[in-house]
């Protein structure tokens, strides 16, 4: 399955000889500055990564220089860019405008992080899907995006952006919001071109530091950061964006086997391969090349085929073309792909298809859009913690605490594209567009959580003639996303110090987390009697917080990355090889352990309260031996014992005994989200075939190894409720 081209879905609108025939045609047409200049990718307005030369944009794109341009401002500007393009320059060549749009273009939809804890497939295809409306309908044609990093170490920033710690949760997302921003015809109004980023293992960076080396294995990145990727291209995704880290010292996007040997070669990736920002330049002060003309060759010969605003290709790939360093064939294959992914959107047929302002006005920030991202939110919330406390029963008197619970920006997180704060729904907003009941507010500590005295005294004088206290906090939404990496994942400032004065009045306490990141908040776990996490919502996030509170949606987010106790657990995941000393069996004062934590997680991968119950009952499989190419069939009944309906996401684990390599105790191998009213079972079916069995063997290759499994169903990794032995013999 790995090693074999990838089933691509249909995604070619139209495979038709004459598609192919016009390529050709116009490949033959350019000149070797014109090629080049297709593969050069230069910068609007929004500046996303350090400062690079200026340009003329005008003049560059009428001279044919320009193949593409990301973060322009606005319709206007890309309408008059793309008419510059197709009217002034010599052959006319349409440009892909690229953006950002991570989570929703204006609509904000929950961060992929948040997404993620939905575990719901629908729902991750629909936010991009959405996403791609909003973008399209503003005239652009490329979204980067969808993130596909796998992040263990909570102290990097990205780990908002990423899909948490394990790669078959983030594939099975990944492959939903691929078809939510292509569609079935990259050549309708309302998609895009996705792009999956960042390739590859750049969630693994040393010390959770941004941008910093990655020294994985082999088997790692096979293991856990490649599947994203595999399925993202069986999914159809038109572009991948190389990511600025290394893997085995050499950077990514000077990566042959990487590039061209496993992501065009053994996958027949057919899409457009771009750098990230700047790092095809970037290849000098990784030491890798000593100058442009070094780098422009080992970029394009790896198999990098657009230059984002590095301006390395335009200043050597023609003088290398031209000399015979590089083959023309290596240029005219990345030159074609990014003349394809333009055909796939219909550019040449109508240029200016993606700009109508009717359609623009009609659909960016539509009601149903904010609709979808209400619910997207409702269905990533994570409560953590609950007594009983929530949901809240009609209090008559609620004070709200915490800066954070007032401030449009900090439900949005980072890459929010054109989201706008002042349009967000804050969590003191929701709590008031929800009840009659008098909410009162005090900020306490600002975004950063520092409190001046006079601030702190006034909450807490308002939480002791409260009912109910709900006090937001956790990061501000600078503290994630790119080159926010932090060594304290604790509660910033003196959050935990008012929370302990809250705590003390006497007035039940509910902690609202906004978070980019897992954060280690293990004083707020034991003494604060509800706690819900609502990462970084999006635009609905305080009507969604309320909907939670109040009880008009039952909590069923669970934790897609482990919540470390401290900081000094990670990196940490659930699916953790057991090592020769394992803490369960090991002797005491001799298993693999630290003297001052212990080694499980405050918060487990899979952990998700909620207001009702469920019982896990009759486990069955319909085999106990198969033979390495066979598939066997878990079911389990799930019932809904408590007093109100809920949704569950039912989980299931394999444990592999033993295999050539040492693999990890648990691996994630199915998951369905079931809604049962009080008292309803459903029987939920998991296929666990080899591709949920197979590892990367000590003989280098993808195999089901033969040999004793256990299959777990369960609640979250710390929570399995059942399981079933299984023999898979040659
Ligand atoms: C940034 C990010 C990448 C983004 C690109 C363009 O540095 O690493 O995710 O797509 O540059 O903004």
């Amino acid at each position: 399955m790995h090693d074999t081209p990838p089933d691509r879905d249909a995604l070619d609108t139209d495979t038709s000889g004459t598609a192919d025939d016009r390529i050709e045609t116009l490949l033959g047409e350019l000149t070797l500055a014109e090629k080049v200049g297709q593969l050069n990718q230069l910068n609007g307005t929004d500046q996303t990564g350090p400062a690079v030369g200026e340009v003329d944009l005008d003049t560059e794109i009428a001279a044919g220089a320009v193949g593409s341009v990301l973060n322009v401002d606005g319709m206007a500007a890309r309408e008059r860019y793309q008419r510059l393009a197709v009217e002034e320059s010599r052959l006319g060549i349409p440009l892909l405008f690229g953006f950002d749009v991570v989570h929703g273009y204006e609509t904000i939809l929950p961060t992929p992080l948040a997404e993620a804890a939905s575990w719901d497939r629908e729902v991750a295809r629909v936010d991009a899907a959405v996403a791609a409306n909003e973008a399209a309908a503003a005239g652009i044609t490329w979204a980067f995006s969808p993130p596909c990093d796998v992040a263990r170490d909570a102290r990097w920033g990205r780990s908002m952006e990423s899909s948490g710690e394990d790669p078959f949760l983030t594939a099975e997302l990944t492959r939903e919001r691929v078809r939510g921003y292509q569609g079935d015809d990259l050549t309708a109004p309302d998609t895009v071109l996705a792009c999956a980023k960042h390739f590859v293992g750049y969630g693994d960076v040393l010390a959770g530091r941004e941008y910093n080396t990655v020294d994985i294995s082999e088997t790692a990145l096979r293991e856990r950061h490649l599947p994203p990727f595999e399925a993202a291209v069986e999914a159809g995704v038109g572009s991948v964006m190389t990511a600025f880290t290394d893997f085995e010292r050499i950077p990514v996007g000077a990566n042959r086997e990487l590039l061209r040997d496993l992501l065009k070669g053994t996958w027949a990736f057919d899409g457009v391969v771009v750098s990230d920002w700047n790092s095809v330049r970037e290849l000098l002060p990784h030491g890798v090349a000593t100058d442009e003309r070094e780098a422009a060759r080992l970029a394009v010969e790896a198999g990098t085929d657009v230059d984002m605003v590095g301006h390395v290709y335009t200043a050597a790939l023609e003088a290398l073309v031209a000399d015979g360093t590089v083959p023309e064939s290596s240029l005219d294959d990345a030159v074609r792909r990014v003349l394809e992914a333009k055909r796939r959107l219909g550019l040449f047929a109508d240029p200016y298809r993606y700009f109508d302002d009717d359609r623009r006005d009609s659909v960016v920030g539509s009601e149903r859009h904010r609709e979808t991202a209400r619910d997207s939110a409702r269905q990533s919330m994570v409560l953590l913690e609950n007594d009983g406390t929530l949901p809240l029963s009609a209090p008559d008197t609620i004070a709200v605490g915490g800066a954070l619970a007032d401030e449009g920006t900090d439900v949005l997180g980072e890459w929010r594209a054109r989201g706008d704060g002042d349009e967000a729904v804050t969590v003191l907003d929701g709590l008031r567009n929800a009840t009659d009941a008098d909410v009162t507010f005090a900020r306490g500590y600002d975004r950063f959580g520092e409190a001046r005295p006079e601030d702190r005294d006034e909450l807490v004088e308002t939480i002791e003639m409260a009912d109910i206290a709900v006090l937001v906090v956790g990061e501000p939404w600078e503290f994630s996303g790119e080159c926010s990496s932090r060594t304290d994942i604790s509660l910033p400032g003196d959050q935990r110090g008012v929370l302990e004065a809250a705590v003390e009045t006497g007035t039940p306490v509910v902690a609202v987390v906004l978070n980019g990141r897992p954060l280690a908040i293990p004083w707020t776990a034991e003494n604060v009697p509800a706690v819900l996490d609502a990462w970084q919502p999006g635009s609905e996030g305080g009507n969604a917080v309320a909907d939670v509170l109040f009880g008009n949606v039952n909590p069923s987010g669970k934790l897609p990355m482990s919540f470390p106790r401290t900081v000094g657990q990670v990196p940490m995941s659930y699916d953790e090889l057991p090592t020769g000393r394992p803490a369960e069996t090991a002797e005491p004062g001799w298993a693999t352990s630290y003297l001052d934590a212990p080694n499980d997680p405050l918060y487990a991968f899979g952990h998700g309260l909620s207001y009702t119950e469920f019982e896990y009952r009759d486990l069955a499989l319909d085999t106990d031996v198969l033979a390495t190419h066979e598939a066997l069939t878990a079911t389990v009944s799930v019932e809904n014992t408590g007093p109100v309906a809920g949704a569950e996401v039912v989980q299931c684990y394999v444990r592999d005994e033993a295999g050539s390599r040492s693999r990890p105790g648990l691996r994630l191998a199915g998951f369905e989200k079931v809604a049962l009213e009080p008292g309803e079972t459903s029987r939920v079916a998991f296929d666990i075939g080899p591709e949920r069995l197979e590892t990367w063997t000590a003989a280098e290759e993808w195999r089901v190894e033969p040999g004793a499994f256990e299959a777990f169903v369960g609640r979250a990794a710390d929570d399995l409720r059942l399981s079933e032995s299984f023999t898979v013999s040659e």
